[in-house]
């Protein structure tokens, strides 16, 4: 592990090393494993306050946006859909931001310190954080980050293997300052420990 790899070798150093990783998760995998009902919570924030911004940390093909899409086509009209925006992030991306549809944008960057816009409702993380920490030892600053980027009302799911999960639990609550409601919500299926954070 060398914490002060660039973007381009932490990208070229997983790229040779973890072939087999899975990229492509879907938004029910996402409502499984994070208990993150994405959905329900943009048609929610969209009605209340007229926006949703969603971050996907360690995006991979951004699946679980695709799903998005065409499930609030299939039963909201495109309003909705208008007001949502989804940006998912992910070292292996290609340069800079790419639309994938319209509202939905994968970006190259290291989550660790990838800029976070202000009122962000929801942050998520699924099946990343084992690969932050292996290669740059960094996810439990990825959490403080995104934790203190997050205004009163926004939420941070994400989940683990079992192997970080204990250390990350006493980690967060050593970084993060004030953490208003730090929650352990799940184990699941024997392999994923998942965290939910609300503020
Ligand atoms: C197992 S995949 C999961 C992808 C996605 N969350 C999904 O569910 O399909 C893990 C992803 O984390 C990304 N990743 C690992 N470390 C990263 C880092 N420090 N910054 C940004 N992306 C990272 C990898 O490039 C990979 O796409």
């Amino acid at each position: 592990m060398d914490v002060d790899l660039s973007d381009e070798e932490l990208a070229e150093n997983m790229k040779e090393r973890e072939k087999a990783m899975k990229r492509d998760w879907t938004l029910q995998n996402y409502t499984d494993y994070l208990r993150a009902d994405v959905a329900g919570m943009a048609i929610e924030r969209t009605t209340k306050n007229g926006k949703f911004v969603w971050y996907d940390m360690c995006c991979g093909k951004f699946m679980a946006a695709q799903d998005l899409v065409r499930a609030l086509l299939g039963v909201n009209d495109l309003s909705t859909i208008s007001r949502i925006s989804a940006r998912g992030v992910d070292i292996l991306a290609e340069p800079g931001d790419k639309e994938i549809l319209p509202g939905v944008i994968i970006s190259r960057g290291n989550v660790v310190n990838y800029p976070i816009q202000e009122g962000v409702d929801l942050i998520t993380c699924h099946a990343g954080l084992e690969y932050v920490q292996k290669y740059t030892g960094k996810a439990y600053d990825a959490v403080a980050h995104w934790y203190n980027s997050l205004p009163i009302g926004g939420i941070i799911a994400f989940d683990v293997p079992i192997s970080m999960a204990r250390e990350l639990e006493h980690n967060i609550y050593r970084h993060l300052k004030n953490p208003a409601d730090v929650r352990l919500i799940s184990l699941h299926a024997g392999k994923f420990y998942s965290f939910k954070i609300e503020k």
